[in-house]
């Protein structure tokens, strides 16, 4: 009897613990992401004038705050793609984006991105943001006629389960990136990477 006691408490204890660091370690929720999408929104500049594609359109004009329906209203957002509770997927391709991207932008926080498209916008010459190296788990990058220039940074190749990376379209030579470089982002995602589009990189090989 005492003992049967014993176990169940044993079983108790060890269940509140594991709830305990489960809560504890618990990743990024739903409602977190919700905030991070309207603060990269909030974020972002719209320029209407900034595309020369007729099928643009601006799709975060109509991405809402609203508590009252629950945070998994941004899974409808338009160009959001959510699975098992967590935003995996931006489209947000031809969405007259336009400015730089601030590092401290939230869109780097969203963890869970597998997908993320910001192809046919305006970054006005900017750098790649150092920052998309924390989206460890990012598949299928498209920064496609962005107008992104300059050194890609070297923390693309923190980016191990790449399958797809899309750098087209920015200009002749406009952005760079260091043979190091590619070679670390080719070696780390090797397990992964599958289509690699760089027509018009301008490939360095002086390092
Ligand atoms: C980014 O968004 C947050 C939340 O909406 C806002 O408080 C902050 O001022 C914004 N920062 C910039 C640089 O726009
Ligand atoms: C919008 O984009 C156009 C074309 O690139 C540019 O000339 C204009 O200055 C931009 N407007 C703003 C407010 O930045
Ligand atoms: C917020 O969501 C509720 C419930 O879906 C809806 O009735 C209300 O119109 C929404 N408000 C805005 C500003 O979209
Ligand atoms: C984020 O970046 C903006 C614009 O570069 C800057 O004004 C703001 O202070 C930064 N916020 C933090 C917390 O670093
Ligand atoms: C990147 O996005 C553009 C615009 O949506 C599309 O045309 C292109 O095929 C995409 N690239 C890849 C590798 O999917
Ligand atoms: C990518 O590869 C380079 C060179 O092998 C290494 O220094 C770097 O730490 C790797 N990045 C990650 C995130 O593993």
């Amino acid at each position: 009897m005492a003992k049967s006691t014993n176990v169940f408490m044993l079983i108790l204890v060890l269940c509140l613990l594991q709830s305990a660091l489960a809560n504890m370690f618990s990743s990024l929720s739903l409602p977190d992401e919700y905030s991070l999408l309207f603060q990269f929104k909030e974020n972002i500049s719209i320029n209407n004038s900034a595309s020369f594609d007729s099928h643009a359109y601006p799709k975060v004009s109509s991405w809402n705050l609203n508590r009252s329906d629950g945070a998994g209203n941004c899974c409808l957002w338009d160009g959001v793609e959510c699975k098992s509770g967590n935003v995996i997927g931006l489209d947000l391709s031809n969405s007259f984006l336009y400015g730089p991207i601030s590092s401290n932008n939230s869109l780097f926080n969203l963890i869970h991105l597998r997908t993320l498209n910001l192809a046919d916008n305006d970054f006005c010459s900017s750098q790649i943001p150092s920052k998309i190296g924390r989206v460890s788990l990012l598949a299928n990058l498209n920064l496609s006629r962005s107008l992104f220039s300059r050194e890609i940074p070297k923390q693309i190749s923190q980016l191990r389960n790449l399958a797809s990376l899309d750098l087209t379209g920015n200009g002749y030579h406009a952005l760079k990136l260091q043979s190091s470089n590619f070679q670390n982002l080719v070696q780390n995602s090797s397990e992964t990477l599958r289509e690699l589009f760089l027509s018009e990189v301008n490939i360095d090989c002086q390092h």
